[in-house]
């Protein structure tokens, strides 16, 4: 079967406003209700690893711009900007954003910014990087970054999901990351992947704060004290708004403080995209 080529969908400097107009690189569909996506870089656009930026479309029929805050799930230093979204059928952005196809046009904003960046902890020895659903996204970034693994003993991914085809980026964490000429050496010694399903069979199930408060995650990494150390842990948190809410009070719980830019604490959190 030929495919059909179709023209790009192109963006006109009216359309785009302020915004950069960026092509898309390419898309790669997960599940029916995940995807992920690569844009071009410009040149201006500097971010730290972890941090978020605005993305969207052009209104339709001359309409207001619908842009939406993503995580660059690319780290710092990338020549392409990667992004993972859910697809919301009835969503104002990811219902056209998930019908984008390589060659397409987007919009990107121009200030990237967000907590979730190692600038905004203190110095530590084991980080936890805590995710359900897209709110993997700062993790692909930070656990591709060397600073990271200089930073700290360990990285401990973890990424809470419903199912186990949502477990998106399990060859990377599980296979590709270790051949990555700049991090590879390093991830296999200090990066752990702990993925939890919580609708299905899978060889760990359960939520991640059940997972932390019966004590199951310590153990699995060896830690003796089955619980967070406020001396040597520190997390980063993106999700839901009941998982950050339930996983910063346990963190609070064992002494750890949130933390900013403006201030560095033990652990910083972050609200993923949602709509
Ligand atoms: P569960 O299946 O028990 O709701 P969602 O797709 O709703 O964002 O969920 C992604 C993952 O986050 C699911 O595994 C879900 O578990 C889990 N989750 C939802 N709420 C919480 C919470 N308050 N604390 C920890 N994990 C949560």
């Amino acid at each position: 079967m030929t495919a059909v080529a179709t023209a790009p969908v192109l963006i006109s400097p009216e359309q785009a406003g302020p915004h950069n107009v960026e092509t898309v690189l390419w898309v790669k569909h997960w599940t029916p209700f995940l995807f992920s996506f690569a844009i071009t870089r410009p040149a201006s656009f500097r971010f730290r690893s972890g941090e978020f930026v605005m993305i969207g479309l052009p209104g339709l029929d001359g309409g207001k711009a619908i842009l939406r805050a993503y995580s660059v799930a690319s780290p710092s230093f990338a020549d392409e900007l990667e992004f993972f979204s859910i697809k919301v059928a009835d969503g104002p952005l990811t219902s056209r954003l998930q019908k984008i196809q390589t060659g397409d046009q987007i919009l990107l904003g121009k200030k990237p910014t967000g907590t979730l960046v190692l600038d905004a902890l203190t110095p530590g020895k084991r980080l936890f990087l805590i995710g359900t659903g897209t709110g993997l996204a700062p993790w692909l970034a930070v656990a591709r970054d060397p600073e990271a693994y200089a930073a700290y003993e360990q990285i401990i991914v973890c990424h809470g999901v419903r199912t186990v085809d949502e477990l998106a980026y399990r060859d990377l964490f599980t296979r590709d990351i270790f051949d990555d000429p700049l991090v590879g050496d390093e991830a296999r010694k200090q990066l752990v992947y702990y993925p939890s399903v919580t609708r299905e069979a899978f060889e760990r199930t359960g939520r991640i704060t059940t997972l932390i408060e019966n004590g199951q995650i310590f153990r699995d990494l060896g830690i003796e004290a089955s619980q967070f150390d406020a001396r040597y842990d520190r997390a980063m948190l993106c999700g839901s708004m009941a998982m950050i809410k339930d996983t910063a009070a346990l963190l609070e719980l064992h002494g750890l403080k949130e933390g900013s830019n403006a201030a560095p604490g033990d652990y910083v959190l972050e609200r993923a995209f949602v709509g």
